[in-house]
């Protein structure tokens, strides 16, 4: 159905004459009627789909001034608005002892390095987001296929018993490399291969698609593991230049808010990877910097950075972590998959 224009597309119009009128534009709203939210009528509900914010919880996360611009009202309003949206989806306090309850069902996976896990305090955590950032041939992509076939591993021996969804944005997923990976530690090659699913993404909505698909599957699937590899090559390709940045970042940064929700309902895993790009405008500092900048740097809950060094040496540093300390650890990617030195 193509969005009807009416005189609802005119400047000056007085939304509370559409309030009570025309079906069809409910019909085009999402699953969270945003409509449920006080002052949100049909009109102003259909100017914020139409601006991108297609949910409650784009909403929630929006700030005064980007919410009065999208939907043509003011600042209060606005502000009353992402207030409703924040309550609606209890988005608020809760109790220290309650978070320390649901962190305690964390589960950790090996990452086949007893070097990395130490560095990460046992292996990636679920219920949180671990970013791996590098430049071309670091290791992230290996990384991302290894964890897939550990997380399968019973939990004495490093996994969670579970299976892995892997979305691909850049076609390097490689099924060869799992059944490397698997006979090395003795598993079923037939059946590890059966406990990953896989899916290419081709743009950022399809990406963003897939990874809503893959958040609602996991319970059903018993999958513990959501691989995004890269989070951020359609984003970089589909927003050039400068004008678009806020646009980007927006979107981004809602993706990794639902990234983030679906791995504490699901007490899952997700790891993202992100390429550095150079800097040849960077004098001072690292001059490589993760594609995503800002917005990236304060969703996911873990970041690394990795480099490589000599032959298959890789460095991986732990950049930010809300519980663990700073630190490096080396490790090599062989045939057999990610070890220690
Ligand atoms: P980009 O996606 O290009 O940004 O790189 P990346 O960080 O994802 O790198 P990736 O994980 O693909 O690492 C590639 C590197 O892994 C190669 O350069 C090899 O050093 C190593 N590698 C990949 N497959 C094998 C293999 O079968 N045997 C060995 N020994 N090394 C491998
Ligand atoms: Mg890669």
């Amino acid at each position: 159905m193509s969005p009807k224009k009416d005189e609802n597309d005119e400047e000056d119009v007085d939304y509370e004459e559409f309030e009570e009128e025309d079906e069809e534009i409910d019909d085009e709203l999402p699953d969270y009627e945003l409509t449920d939210l006080p002052g949100v009528g049909p009109a102003i509900g259909k100017r914020l789909v139409e601006a991108g914010f297609k949910s409650v919880e784009a909403i929630a996360v929006a700030s005064p001034g980007e919410l009065a611009a999208a939907g043509s009202i003011g600042e209060t309003t606005a502000t009353k608005i992402i207030k409703a949206a924040r309550e609606m989806l209890d988005i608020g306090f809760e109790t220290a002892d309650l978070l320390l309850e649901r962190r305690q069902t964390a589960g950790r996976i090996t990452t086949g390095c007893k070097a990395l896990d130490d560095l990460f305090g046992g292996g990636i955590e679920t219920q949180a987001i671990t970013e791996m950032y590098g430049s071309f041939r670091s290791g992230k992509t290996q990384m991302a296929h290894q964890l897939a076939v550990n997380i399968q591993l019973p939990p004495g021996e490093g996994g969670l018993s579970a299976t892995a969804i892997y979305v691909d944005t850049e076609g390097t997923f490689r099924p060869e490399r799992l059944v490397d990976m698997a006979e090395h530690l003795g598993l079923d090659t037939e059946a590890v291969l059966k406990n990953v699913v896989w899916a290419r993404a081709y743009n950022s909505d399809h990406q963003i698609l897939l990874c809503d698909q893959a958040m609602e599957m996991a319970p059903e699937t018993n999958a513990k593991l959501l691989v995004v590899d890269s989070v951020t090559s359609h984003f970089r390709a589909e927003y050039t230049g400068r004008g678009t940045l806020a646009a980007r970042q927006q979107k981004l940064n809602k993706h990794l808010h639902h990234l983030q929700r679906g791995a504490e309902v699901n007490n899952m895993a997700v790891y993202i990877t992100n390429q550095v790009m150079a800097r040849p405008d960077a004098f001072f500092g690292d001059p490589t910097t993760p594609v995503g900048g800002h917005v990236l740097a304060h969703v996911p809950q873990t970041r690394c950075y990795l480099r490589k060094s000599k032959g298959e040496r890789r460095i991986c540093r732990l950049v930010d972590s809300p519980h663990l300390p700073e630190g490096e650890a080396v490790f090599t990617i062989t045939k057999e998959g990610i070890q220690d030195v």
